[in-house]
């Protein structure tokens, strides 16, 4: 698996908005998620229907949290590999899944995947689509059903808007992630224009909405 995929030292080159600070953004999220995040990833993999002994790509990993997650329910017989365009956040969550032995990270652009076709059993990709410009989000979906076999799985999660509780509303407007919700409002057509199928929709209150579909 690690063959999969190239390891070069810098960067990634995109138009997408590639982010720094992954201490600060692992305490932001898991102040966001207040006790939820471990909670809310569980239900995210059991979505996409992530078993024992599959390979699994993040793509946009970040920190590497979910990977790790899914990393722990694929067992020594899975592996997973992340994929980001920011060093920084690749190097981190190197360190952080150190002792991690079915789970590596490289950097990368999701819009030109460095991972040969049919490589995958699942592709999940988690508030990633935000970061990308609005003609880099089709291609970024391409990608990841050309590195997916046959039958494979996606997960796309987005940002949404809370719908329940004033507390989480105000929080979300003071924050900007409302306005971050309102940039892929659609992420259903977004699918189908790359080609895959049976897509469905579902959410993960208060913070995530998700689509599952297949590469049929
Ligand atoms: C909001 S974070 C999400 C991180 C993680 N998936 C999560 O759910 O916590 C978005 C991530 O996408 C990465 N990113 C932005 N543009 C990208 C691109 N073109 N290709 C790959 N990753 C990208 C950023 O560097 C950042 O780590």
């Amino acid at each position: 698996m690690h063959t999969l995929v190239h390891s070069p030292s810098h960067p990634a080159a995109t138009r997408g908005h590639a982010l720094g600070s992954p201490r600060l953004y692992d305490f932001f999220a898991e102040f966001f998620f207040f006790r939820r995040r471990r909670a809310t990833f569980q239900a995210l993999a059991a979505a996409v229907g992530i078993q024992p002994g599959q390979c699994v790509l993040d793509v946009g990993c970040g920190t590497g949290y979910f990977a790790r997650f899914i990393a722990a329910a694929v067992g020594n017989d899975g592996h997973v590999v992340g994929v980001d365009a920011s060093m920084s956040m690749i190097e981190y969550a190197r360190r952080k899944a150190a002792r991690t032995t079915n789970c590596g990270f490289q950097v990368g652009a999701a819009e030109a995947l460095q991972v040969p076709n049919d490589g995958f059993d699942v592709v999940v990709s988690s508030l990633v689509m935000h970061h990308l410009p609005e003609d880099l989000r089709l291609r970024a979906l391409q990608e990841m059903r050309r590195v997916l076999h046959t039958g494979g799985h996606l997960l796309v999660v987005e940002a949404q808007t809370p719908q329940h509780g004033l507390g989480w509303r105000l929080l979300a407007h003071a924050h900007g992630y409302d306005r971050m919700a309102r940039q892929v409002p659609h992420l259903e057509p977004l699918a189908a224009a790359a080609g895959f199928g049976e897509i469905r929709s579902g959410e993960a209150p208060p913070w995530l909405r998700y689509i599952t579909a297949v590469n049929a």
